[in-house]
């Protein structure tokens, strides 16, 4: 018979924080937001580390060179996306090399022994699995080809799963990190079209805690990156309190000005073009592929439109003061302690209502 969990799917909105004692140590100028990003064992440090806890989607409206160059100089890192011809994707990757930052790269599991190895004498510090799917034999190839090719030298995540046993298979596999998320982006209709998926809070709180676990009784600690479904900084907040160790995002990175998409003018409004990469517009079969053939039978994302958001630096300086505000609310001038830290309560629909300006008429 089938296993029900009746435990509903969260998300991260469901959630608050409740502050803990803030000490005077506690300000923003004393938050280190340094975060790993490859797995490493008790005691030794990570080869490879974010300065901030942020990587953009791999996604043509996300991820191009300006993109990597911008999140890159502060400390966050892009994947360049895959969905596009190999030396086009490691041209980008170059160039964006050349400015000195990190820069990683998305490659799937069908043309990967043809696509890596340029991506890696491009210089790329990282690779990323991409897949709607990532709890699948394929992924354990593309990982045996990096590690019989490379060695550990090489780096590699590998994703997208929603629960214990998809992190279990992808370690085991030998992945550098584990990236969750199944349903849970702005232009995603994985789960309307297929019945599949799972909150994102409930899918992140099970692989924290497997994750925590594995720590304990291995030694070894693998960082876990939270994709998709983070609409607002509040949302990213509460991720990052559950434990993951970076988030993508798609919607968030696309809406500034270093995105590769085109800024439209709609009733005197701006808006970027967002589309995922399930959609009719993107062509990403690889991402989604189907009954074993080439091209989308059927679309799993959409073509839209995101408020225009002005440049990346701007933004995403508002987004980190938010973090490390509400990291001093929490008694926490770290990540680690943060999610030690944290303790979380479910929200009634009534405390959203009474968490935004209510009973009064907000001047224009
Ligand atoms: P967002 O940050 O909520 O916009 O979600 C971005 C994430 O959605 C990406 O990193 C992918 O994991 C996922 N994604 C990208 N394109 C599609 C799609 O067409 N359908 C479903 N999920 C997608």
């Amino acid at each position: 018979m089938a296993k029900i969990i009746w435990e509903p799917s969260r998300t991260f909105g469901e959630f608050l924080l409740l502050p803990n004692l803030t000490k005077r140590e506690h300000s923003p100028a004393n938050v280190d937001l340094t975060s790993p990003l490859v797995k490493f064992k008790k005691g030794e440090k990570p080869a490879l580390s974010l300065k901030i806890p942020f990587a953009s989607a791999m996604m043509q409206s996300v991820s191009g060179a300006q993109m990597a160059v911008a999140l890159g100089g502060f400390g966050g890192i892009a994947f360049i996306f895959c969905s596009q011809s190999v030396q086009d994707q490691a041209n980008m990757v170059k160039e964006t090399k050349s400015k000195g930052v990190l820069v990683g790269a998305g490659v799937n599991t069908h043309d990967y022994k043809d696509r890596i190895p340029p991506l890696v004498e491009a210089g790329a510090d990282i690779l990323c699995i991409d897949s709607s799917d990532g709890f699948s034999q394929w992924q354990e190839d593309v990982i045996k080809f990096v590690r019989g090719k490379y060695g550990d030298k090489v780096k590699i995540g590998a994703g997208n799963i929603v629960d214990s046993r998809g992190f279990e298979f992808l370690v085991k596999a030998g992945a550098d990190f584990v990236k969750l998320g199944v349903g849970g982006g702005s232009i995603c209709i994985t789960r309307e079209q297929k019945g599949i998926g799972r909150g994102q809070a409930s899918a992140l709180l099970e692989v924290v805690e497997t994750r925590n676990k594995h720590f304990e009784k291995t030694g070894v600690y693998i960082p876990l990156c939270s994709d998709g479904g983070v609409a607002f900084d509040n949302h990213a907040i509460i991720a990052l309190a559950m434990g993951a160790d970076f988030l993508m995002m798609g919607r968030n990175f696309a809406r500034y000005k270093e995105s590769p998409s085109k800024i439209v003018t709609i009733n005197g409004k701006q808006y970027k073009e967002y589309w995922g990469e399930g959609s009719a517009r993107a062509q990403n079969w690889q991402r989604y592929g189907k009954e074993g053939g080439k091209g989308l039978v059927f679309e799993e994302g959409v073509d839209s439109y995101t408020d225009y958001a002005g440049p990346l630096a701007d933004g995403l300086t508002k987004t980190l003061s938010k973090i490390k505000a509400t990291m001093c609310n929490c008694g926490s001038l770290t990540l680690a302690e943060f999610t030690k830290n944290a303790i979380l309560t479910v929200v009634s629909q009534a405390s959203i209502t009474e968490g935004g300006a209510h009973n009064v008429v907000v001047k224009p």
